[in-house]
């Protein structure tokens, strides 16, 4: 059973290279929680913390300190073993720069994630083929991912995300790259993703992204704080 709360946060703060001369705080004693189902838009300037935040929930890191509990796990001060495990049982990550490996196909990219979970090759084709049906992207199965198009590539790091069937979807400036159209679309397809039951987190400055009628709530960070919270439409 999933709890209430997919995402709490009580104080958390995130240092980087804590203790050098190039520390950077880069969230200063955040408290923010997503209800289950909820999609919700996390919005600032360049430097503000997004993908740091985005990378908490996403179980990429824990926090220097505070109290992080994601899916009813509480991650903060666990070995990164744990760490590692719940990332790959709670979220799918759409990251902001794709994190492609360029040397691989669209469905090697795609079921990479399935590799450590010891699930056999036929299994882990059928689920990518299931994803690359839904998402329009099967004639495209066998390319390298070098010879896509941005809205292509944004739909296969989503689907990437979501081989691991997880209940938190994080997106990292999903539609950057994007025309107005396209930018529309992949909305629609997180939305859709909200639709089934999922929690998803967005960080973007895009209208077309905080403006979606199933987005719930805007969160504003600035300098690694949250300055507010907003209800959406
Ligand atoms: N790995 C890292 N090591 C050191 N500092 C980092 C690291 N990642 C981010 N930072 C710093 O932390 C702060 C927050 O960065 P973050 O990437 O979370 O911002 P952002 O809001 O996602 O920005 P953008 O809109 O440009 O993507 C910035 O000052 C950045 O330079
Ligand atoms: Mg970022």
């Amino acid at each position: 059973m999933m709890p209430d709360n997919l995402v709490e946060l009580q104080a958390v703060t995130k240092i980087y290279n804590q203790g050098q001369a190039n520390e950077v705080i880069a969230l200063k004693q955040v408290s923010f929680t997503v209800a289950r189902n909820e999609m919700v838009c996390v919005q600032g300037p360049s430097g503000s913390g997004k993908t740091t935040l985005l990378s908490l929930i996403g179980c990429i890191f824990a926090p220097t300190s505070g109290r992080a509990t994601i899916g009813g796990k509480k991650i903060s001060r666990l070995p990164d073993h744990f760490l590692t495990r719940y990332r790959r049982e709670l979220t799918g990550f759409v990251f902001q720069h794709y994190n492609m490996l360029d040397h691989l196909t669209v469905l090697e990219n795609i079921t990479l994630p399935l590799l450590p979970l010891g699930i056999s090759p036929g299994d882990r084709v059928r689920k990518a083929d299931r994803l690359l049906e839904k998402f329009g992207l099967s004639h495209r199965r066998n390319f390298s991912v070098t010879q896509l198009s941005g809205g292509e590539l944004q739909r296969v790091a989503i689907a990437r995300a979501l081989i691991n069937d997880p209940p938190i979807i994080v997106a990292d400036e999903p539609t950057a790259h994007l025309d107005g159209k396209l930018s529309r679309e992949v909305v629609d397809m997180l939305a859709s993703l909200r639709d089934e039951g999922r929690t998803v987190v967005i960080a973007s400055h895009d209208p077309i992204v905080s403006a979606h009628p199933a987005m719930a709530r805007i969160i504003e960070v600035r300098d690694g704080i949250i300055l507010h919270q907003l209800s959406g439409r």
